[in-house]
């Protein structure tokens, strides 16, 4: 495995009076693991590590993370240099790829996306099998699932896997704008071949019949920032499935559309749609931030500061700083004042400035200003987590591709304590 160092320092781990000798790993940021791949035949143990907080699942070269320091890179590029000067589909190559793309390259990735823009007829028609409050996530899920029945080689191997990839990171586009005008009654708009990856999302969620929506600059680069920002993130909930689902062979759209459901909950996703409603409810109840804060740290009320914590940021989240200037500039530009704004920097202000939060390190996440910026452009609140899903998409597929291009790799099968009854005889319903 390319830049996986063996240490000189081994692990030594001392167990029922036996010492044990683990060898550790060290990956190009110098990043330390013990290898424990051994303890359980060696030893009869295992180890236990609740949400996997402590456990490095894979080796990747796809995203570097630093939580403590606020660092997140694609293939070692910072995320502030992207946002600044990239485009989302340049990004996504970069992901996907390993490489920034020559002129050449980018061109080619380009057309290949504008060529596979549509979805078949025949798979159009599956919309109407939803009602029309279906939530587009289940709606997304679904169809990029079924959109694999449609591709010539859903597992996208050899020298299909760029076509594959295209059909995917472009068709996603497709679907997401056609389960909001599903969920609006509206007709279906095609997707315009001389827009924008960006643009064009844009003009399929927001034009109608006879009349186009030309989206402003600014609206489109806002857009595009979004996508950047979200487009990896190394072994969160939703790669982690992907990359699981994908250990067992399942093709790429399957997989994918695995890591959309895990990507819905507000835990994860689902977060930047239960920021705006936490924000609505403060502003309709017109209740203090203050208020709002003791709330959260009263744990009998069960309620979370949403788009706040991380469980690899121990400081503030860079794309959040990201988001929140560009929040600001946006709303600016475009003459909106949004309560909700105020309301976030009220809150933010407000924990930041708490013993509860410092002692936590729990800052904002990526998820505490994108609503707002979404808001802004007109994208409705069930959508957020769909905007968020295609973004995504780019770090799904490098991750999947990671799995089923490892010759060494293995299904993914963790293992648990058990903790429920001992062995005890069946009782006919008769006795029961
Ligand atoms: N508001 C109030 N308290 C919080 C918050 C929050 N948002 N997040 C964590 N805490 C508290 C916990 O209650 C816990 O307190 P305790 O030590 O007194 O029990 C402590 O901080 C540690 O939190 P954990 O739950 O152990 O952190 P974990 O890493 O498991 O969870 C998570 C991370 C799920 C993101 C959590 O912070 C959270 O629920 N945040 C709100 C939802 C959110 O914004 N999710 C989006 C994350 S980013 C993304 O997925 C795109």
């Amino acid at each position: 495995m390319a830049n996986l160092q063996l240490s000189k320092n081994a692990c030594q781990l001392l167990l029922d009076g036996e010492t044990y000798e683990m060898p550790v790993y060290v990956g190009s940021e110098n990043e330390k693991a013990v290898d424990i791949t051994q303890l359980r035949a060696k030893t009869g143990y295992i180890t236990l590590d609740s949400g996997y907080a402590n456990t490095g699942s894979c080796v990747s070269s796809i995203t570097y993370i630093d939580g403590e320091k606020g660092i997140l890179r694609y293939r070692g590029i910072p995320i502030e240099q992207l946002a600044q000067k990239s485009t989302f589909v340049e990004t996504a190559y970069l992901i996907i790829y390993g490489e920034l793309p020559n002129r050449e390259q980018l061109k080619r990735f380009s057309n290949l996306l504008t060529q596979h823009e549509m979805i078949h007829e025949t798979l159009k028609h599956h919309f109407e099998g939803f009602p029309p409050t279906a939530h587009p996530m289940a709606i997304l899920s679904a169809m990029i699932n079924a959109m694999g029945c449609f591709q010539p080689d859903p597992m996208g191997t050899g020298d299909q896997f760029d076509d594959t990839v295209a059909r995917l990171l472009s068709k996603v586009r497709t679907i997401a704008a056609f389960s909001y005008k599903k969920s609006i009654g509206q007709p279906f708009i095609y997707p315009n071949p001389d827009f924008s990856y960006c643009a064009n999302l844009l003009h399929m969620m927001f034009s109608v019949p006879y009349r186009e929506f030309g989206p402003d600059p600014d609206v489109v680069a806002a857009m595009n920032l979004i996508l950047i920002l979200h487009a990896d993130h190394e072994q969160n909930c939703s790669t982690s499935t992907v990359r699981m689902v994908g250990s067992s062979q399942a093709n790429l759209f399957a997989s994918v559309a695995s890591g959309v459901c895990a990507l819905w909950g507000p835990r994860h996703g689902g977060a930047n749609q239960a920021v705006i409603s936490m924000l609505e409810e403060i502003i309709k109840s017109k209740m203090d931030v203050q208020e709002y804060i003791r709330r959260v740290k009263d744990s009998k009320n069960e309620i979370k500061l949403m788009g706040f914590g991380h469980r690899v940021y121990k400081s503030y989240d860079p794309r959040a700083t990201i988001l929140r200037q560009t929040c600001e500039k946006l709303l600016a530009k475009l003459g909106i004042k949004d309560p909700a704004l105020d309301v976030a920097k009220g809150l933010e202000t407000a924990a930041l400035s708490d013993e509860y939060f410092i002692s936590r390190h729990l800052y904002p996440n990526v998820d505490f200003y994108s609503g707002i910026i979404m808001r802004a452009i007109g994208i409705p609140l069930n959508m957020f987590t769909v905007m968020f899903a295609i973004g995504r998409m780019p770090g799904w597929i490098a991750n999947w591709r990671e799995v089923n291009d490892d010759p060494k790799g293995r299904i993914y099968r963790p293992r648990q304590i058990y903790t429920g009854p001992t062995i005890r005889d069946y009782v006919s319903v008769e006795q029961r």
